[in-house]
């Protein structure tokens, strides 16, 4: 299998995501027919039963609904083949109490890991001189228009923040859905940023509550339902 790079050699937020078939423990998948009209949290382990993936597995999973709520479909990637998918999300639901459906890609070389820029170092061979995994822990947030929305990539030693992920998801969709960015540790409900692109003459419009800090910095409570 061979995943063309898009737009030179780096995904960078705004790249399209590269697509691929692959199998996955839900059976055999082509990401941009996943992706259809959704958004979708990929997210990647270099190997099958290692401890801090398999809590974040869990937690994903028991989040799932969260994600639903958002319009946003799961979907793991692990350097493994089905099989041996299958036989860890047994082992994933039983430690951590998690019903796990949502699907893992299963990509044994290491090529679609290669492709989006995964490996912490770029080898596919993927192990170091005393036969450890080098990491495969990234998270991409892609938007329904397949677009790169989000890239963090986590030591091995660190477990993922399953709110962190929802929260990053939240702004986004809020910041397209109106005309304002989020500030620092922002959580639905707080005050949000005016975008640089309004004026003080539609903000008032806009956004009646609006607030000058600075002429840079204007913020503005946002209805919740927006
Ligand atoms: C883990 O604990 O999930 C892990 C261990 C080694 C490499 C990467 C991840």
């Amino acid at each position: 299998m061979s995943i063309p790079k898009p737009e030179g050699s780096t995904l960078r937020l705004g790249s399209t995501a590269p697509d691929f078939k692959a199998e996955t423990s839900r059976g055999p998948i082509s990401f941009h027919e996943f992706i259809g009209d959704s958004w979708v949290v990929l997210f990647s382990h270099p190997d099958d039963f290692t401890p801090v993936c398999t809590t974040e597995l869990g937690a994903f999973a028991k989040l799932q609904p969260e994600f639903e709520k958002r319009g946003v479909k799961l979907i793991g990637l692990s350097a493994n083949t089905t099989d041996s998918h299958q036989a860890w999300i047994k082992d994933i639901d039983e430690v951590t109490g998690s019903h796990l459906t949502f699907p893992i890609i299963a990509d044994p070389e290491r090529k679609i890991a290669l492709a989006y820029d995964m490996i912490d170092f770029q080898d596919a061979s993927n192990v170091d001189d005393k036969g450890v995994q080098f990491t495969i822990r990234s998270v991409f947030i892609i938007d329904p228009k397949k677009k790169v929305r989000l890239i963090l990539s986590y030591p091995a030693s660190t477990g993922r923040n399953t709110a962190e992920v929802l929260r990053v998801i939240d702004s986004l969709q809020t910041g397209d859905r109106n005309r304002v960015t989020t500030p620092i540790n922002w959580v639905p409900g707080d005050d949000v940023i005016v975008h640089p692109s309004v004026t003080n003459e539609e903000a008032k419009s806009l956004f009646p509550q609006f607030r000058v800090i600075k002429p840079y910095l204007r913020l503005t409570p946002l209805d919740s339902s927006k």
